[in-house]
């Protein structure tokens, strides 16, 4: 006997950012998203960054809509819907098997989404991977849908399927041309390192580059570099970056990270025509932190850029707060002095004259707007709360 059916149904969810320290670039299926190598990233904590997704499902919707903070989108996307067609799929799935869930959701109600980043879209921080693993985390519950979602996600954005894990993620780039063994697994959680800590310097200025979809896929099509990369030093360097995690040896991580950017980077230069990400003030920042590591004689200090001019610099606790100031002193705030920090809070340091005279060169004022200081942090959460959600009862945007 059919079991009784609700009318209506809503669930709210949150996800994190994540950043690549061993860096996906380039695909071998552009429908499904599969990657021409795996990859290896670290989630960042949900208190500084996450985006928020509510999903409701009604018998009284007349149509699917989607609101992108709070601004209705078009919900015709079709990365946007492989992965409702995935979820879905996944829920009939489930339900053909032990169909014993109380009272399911039809699967062909209509359904409003909302979603909303805690971040500014404009400080160009990568929105797209928290924001489909939020998605599909809230679909999923939404029908009822449980385990390994990295797969859906992973259409909605290559990166998105690492956001579905918290800590120390890789993704397997698979073997297998449906894709079902290129998904995301935990290499170690957010606790397993407690002293990594995690600085963005959201840099000012234009924001208009070649997207990651379109930069990638030229790049596959054109470097010779990258395909190197992909074959070659992709699996040594994953490897040896697992091992670095395991040992929590910042040295070889700091070093690897580095040196992984900078190829990333190298591969768009060999792009034909070429892609640039990096701008003057990524290169200052860049020598900065080699200057900082340089009178310290080892890492304290790692970068890493993806396809912008923000910089993500990692570190551990107790060098956050001379680095901050270093930072400072190089791109004094130009009108926000008192929220350059954002985020955990950092101690005031005392700077050595010798170091500020050692890697504080010409500083360059306003170039870094904000430092946005956050750490390793777990994956999508669900909100209990139903003060949280983005719709009210009417399925519309509470805002
Ligand atoms: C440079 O995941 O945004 O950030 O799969 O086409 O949506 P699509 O691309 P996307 O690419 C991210 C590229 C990167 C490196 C990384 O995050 O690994």
């Amino acid at each position: 006997a059919m079991a009784e059916e609700r009318a209506f149904a809503m669930v709210t969810c949150t996800a994190p950012v994540n950043i690549a320290v061993i860096k996906y670039w380039g695909k071998r299926d552009n429908d499904l998203i599969l990657p021409i190598n795996s990859s290896l990233s670290v989630t960042l904590h949900q208190d500084q960054l996450k985006t928020t997704t509510t999903a409701a499902a009604s018998r009284d919707f007349a149509e699917d809509r989607l609101w992108l903070n709070g601004e209705e989108a078009d919900v015709g996307q079709p990365r946007l819907q492989a992965c409702l067609r995935e979820v879905r799929r996944l829920a009939r799935k489930r339900r053909g098997g032990s169909a014993e869930d109380a009272a399911p959701l039809n699967l062909s109600y209509k359904i409003h989404i909302a979603t909303e980043n805690n971040f500014p879209t404009a400080a160009g921080l990568a929105s797209s991977a928290a924001g489909y693993a939020c998605l599909v985390s809230a679909l999923a519950r939404l029908y009822g849908v449980e385990g390994e979602l990295s797969e859906v996600a992973r259409r909605g954005s290559g990166s998105a399927c690492r956001s579905m894990l918290g800590g120390f993620v890789q993704w397997q780039r698979g073997e297998r041309p449906d894709g079902r063994d290129s998904r995301a697994q935990q290499v170690a959680p957010e606790t397993h390192w407690p002293e990594l800590r995690v600085l963005v310097l959201v840099v000012s200025g234009e924001k208009k580059q070649v997207g990651s979809t379109v930069g990638m896929q030229t790049s596959v099509d054109t470097s010779p570099l990258l395909k190197h990369r992909a074959e070659v030093v992709v699996p040594e360097r994953l490897a040896l970056m697992m091992r670095h995690i395991h040992e929590r040896d910042f040295e070889g991580f700091g070093q690897l990270t580095m040196k992984d950017s900078n190829q990333f980077h190298a591969t768009c230069l060999d792009t034909f025509p070429p892609i640039f990400y990096l701008n003057d003030l990524s290169r200052q920042i860049i020598a900065l932190a080699h200057r900082f590591n340089a009178h310290h004689g080892c890492t304290k200090v790692a970068y890493t850029f993806d396809a912008g001019p923000n910089a993500v610099i990692f570190t551990l606790a107790d060098t956050v707060a001379e680095f901050v100031e270093v930072v400072r002193r190089s791109f004094p705030p130009a009108t926000n002095g008192d929220q350059f920090v954002r985020g955990l809070p950092v101690d005031s340091p005392s700077l050595p004259e010798e170091l500020l005279a050692a890697v504080v060169t010409e500083p360059v004022p306003g170039a870094v707007r904000y430092i946005l200081h956050t750490k390793p942090g777990p994956g999508p959460q669900l909100l209990d709360d139903p003060s949280q959600h983005l719709l009210g009862a009417d399925g519309l945007p509470r805002r």
